[in-house]
């Protein structure tokens, strides 16, 4: 059984797809990049999964259990955790607080104890290399760690599956080493299936075992990293946007 299964999910604005229709499926432990041209519909496809718009057609299934429309609160519940594009951390708050924060929600298990969402904070923020800056205020973070912040913050909730949109866009060589070997510890020591959109050509090819190419809010291609680059389509689909050159994004 999958751990994640969209079927024929769309997502219409005013009359307008984002997503026009997306059939998917995720297996438990793996790593799935979803990659593709700007507009294409990736992040709306991530906040249709964590409940932060509702699907116009379809079904999602996670973990056996329909979860189309629920709220996200109650989908974070069942397990899934994302980090959006921009990212969104509470400014007044200390990096250790805001880390705390994903662990005090509550599980289908029930409440954790304060303290032990501490100290599940403390261990992400280590995880996240913010390790040495518990005490700083978040306005001392730049973009970049503001995002790893909240990737601690929803891996203190001890999700079964997290998803992260474009946390790698605008690191430099080292950071992004960095990051690619803390995506790949999240699955080793919690298990953790990873959905991740990216720009980052050079992180999926490094990261990814299986990658989805979404076009027009459709699925152009799909299969391992080095096959689906080299789809005719795909490049086809990349030609005119500098992103696949240049590995850049947008930083939003
Ligand atoms: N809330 C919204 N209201 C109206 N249109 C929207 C909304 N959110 C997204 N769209 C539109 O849906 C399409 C897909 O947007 P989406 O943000 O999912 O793309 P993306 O693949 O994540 O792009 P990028 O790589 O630039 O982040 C775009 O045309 C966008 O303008
Ligand atoms: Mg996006």
């Amino acid at each position: 059984m999958p751990l994640l299964e969209l079927e024929e999910v769309g997502k219409h604005f005013g009359g307008l797809p984002a997503v026009a229709v997306v059939s998917l499926r995720v297996d438990v432990g793996e790593i799935l990049a979803i990659v593709g041209p700007n507009g294409a519909g990736k992040s709306t496809l991530l906040k249709l999964i964590v409940g932060l718009e509702r699907p116009t057609s379809g079904s999602i299934s996670f973990d056996g259990r329909q979860i189309a429309g629920y709220p996200t609160h109650a989908v974070s519940r069942m397990g899934i955790a994302m980090v959006q594009q921009t990212p969104r951390v509470f400014p007044s708050l200390s990096v250790l607080e805001n880390a705390t924060l994903g662990g005090v929600f509550g599980t289908e298990r029930g409440h954790r104890a304060e303290s032990e969402a501490m100290d599940l904070g403390r261990e992400m923020l280590t995880i996240v290399g913010l390790g040495d800056r518990h005490q700083d205020r978040v306005g001392n973070l730049n973009l970049h760690q503001r995002r790893f912040l909240e990737l601690a913050r929803a891996l203190a909730g001890q999700p079964k599956l997290v998803l992260l949109d474009e946390v790698m866009a605008g690191l430099n060589e080292s950071e992004l080493s960095a990051s690619i070997e803390m995506v790949r510890t999240v699955r080793e020591r919690f298990g953790i299936t990873v959905v991740w959109v990216e720009h980052v050509m050079q992180a999926v090819m490094q990261l990814a075992e299986r990658v989805v190419v979404l076009d027009f809010g459709r699925v152009l291609s799909e299969g391992p990293a080095e096959t689906v680059m080299r789809d005719q389509a795909v490049v086809e689909a990349y030609l005119g946007t500098a992103s696949m050159a240049s590995g850049g994004g947008d930083d939003a």
